[in-house]
């Protein structure tokens, strides 16, 4: 714990990998998987396991230049741009979730899979910015079409929302062999500066039988990459590689977290774990839904009830609250003449608050994400005050356009 001595084994201390293991497996995957079965690398947060997880993916030749990768939309704003990297240089194939339908992927989407050209899914269940988990029959729909069709097909899934959902489950549960899990305890736990996270890999997976089927020429390339770190480089395990590939290989042996970090990130799986009748883990939803509430109430609207809804992150989409309100061609005016950037613009220098557009995250509607997990109540309260009388002002500046008058307007809601 004092941090003496480089953390052995590198992935993860065994004790570490033990406790949150048995985390994991009751957070994320529901008990669904023999716990002996799943190695864990610990990290420095999801995004670096996502790091990792792509530069492994390329060095073991399973993701190269040109290939195409399905990313579930909208999505974290970076994981649209990694795939785009020089470094990577992949196709991406968009499977668009559908606001209309509670932010699901329609099956016309899913079935984008279906092509084999598309080499890995990376979707973030919950989403963000959506906040919504994939609902039983999305996840249905992707484990049919890897059990039917794509046996092949790698699934990285970034589940660092999952404690926020009502009972979640994971694609890793139902593709286990498929999927690269990612989890973090930035979020549940609120503690982004530590930078404690975990890539979770079933044992028997597609990863380890899609790199011994590789051509000789490639294994025998791979043989000296490894070759420094096992007698026999091939026995390596996919999990293995990500851990050694995060030091460049030449550098294994410091790889992994610091022992003072696995051991709080022990505390927080076992805090987590401890909590059998979810004292805390209803709190925290409690607390994160109470906020939402009340930025919709401030706001004039009723707050919106989702199906799969996990309330971690709004969208404010101004021309369904625009319409909502005022009417369509109100929101038509609004499209026309002012840019959607400037109610956060404003709502930045009148409130002190800032929220990021939705179109960053490939929303397709204009739209403002909030986050519920970081402010106080009071803070969302003032949040939807300032977007209502905003809106109001447009209001006006509308109906005068219109009548030429003082404002002719009456709210429809
Ligand atoms: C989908 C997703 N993954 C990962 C992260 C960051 O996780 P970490 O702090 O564990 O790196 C975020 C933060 O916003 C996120 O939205």
């Amino acid at each position: 714990m004092l941090g003496c001595t480089y953390p052995a084994p590198v992935r993860i201390l065994a004790h570490t990998e033990q406790i949150v293991r048995h985390y994991v497996l009751r957070e994320i995957i529901d008990g669904r998987a023999p716990s002996q079965a799943i190695d864990l690398f610990a990290v420095e947060g999801a995004t670096a396991g996502i790091t990792y997880i792509f530069n492994s993916l390329r060095e073991n030749r399973l993701l190269l230049p040109g290939d195409a990768i399905a990313v579930g939309m909208p999505i974290f704003t970076p994981y649209i741009e990694i795939p785009r990297l020089g470094d990577f240089r992949l196709v991406e194939v968009p499977i668009e979730a559908d606001p209309e339908v509670g932010w699901q992927y329609p099956d016309r989407e899913l079935d984008k899979l279906l092509d084999p050209r598309i080499k890995a899914f990376l979707l973030v269940n919950p989403g963000n910015p959506a906040s919504v988990k994939i609902g039983r029959h999305g996840l249905q729909k992707i484990s049919d079409i890897v059990a039917g069709h794509r046996p092949d097909l790698m699934i990285v899934s970034d589940d660092v929302y999952a404690t926020f959902a009502d009972d979640f489950v994971s694609l890793f549960s139902l593709c286990p062999r498929n999927t690269i899990l990612v989890y973090s305890f930035s979020k549940y736990f609120g503690t982004t500066g530590w930078r404690l996270g975990v890539v979770a890999l079933h044992q028997d997976n597609v990863l380890d039988r899609a790199i011994s089927a590789l051509p000789q020429t490639e294994l025998a390339a791979l043989d000296r990459r490894y070759g420094s770190l096992a007698v026999e480089p091939r026995k390596l395990k996919f999990i293995d590689r990500l851990a050694a590939d995060s030091r460049n290989v030449a550098l294994n042996h410091t790889a992994g977290l610091s022992t003072p970090q696995q051991v709080q990130m022990a505390l927080f799986a076992l805090y987590g774990l401890m909590d059998d009748r979810d004292a805390y883990k209803k709190a925290i939803k409690g607390m994160i839904r109470r906020r939402h509430d009340t930025l919709y109430r401030e706001l004039g609207f009723a707050a919106p009830r989702i199906p799969n809804g996990v309330y971690y992150y709004t969208i404010l989409d101004l021309e369904t609250l625009g319409a909502q309100r005022y009417g369509q061609d109100f929101v038509d005016w609004l499209l026309r003449s002012k840019n959607p950037l400037e109610i956060l613009f404003r709502l930045a220098k009148e409130g002190g608050v800032v929220l990021l557009p939705g179109r960053g995250f490939g929303t397709l509607h204009p739209s403002a994400r909030a986050s519920l997990a970081n402010l106080s109540e009071a803070d969302y309260a003032r949040i939807g005050r300032i977007i209502e009388a905003i809106m109001n002002e447009y209001a006006d500046e509308y109906g005068k356009s219109k009548a030429g008058s003082p404002l002719t307007l009456t709210p429809t809601a």
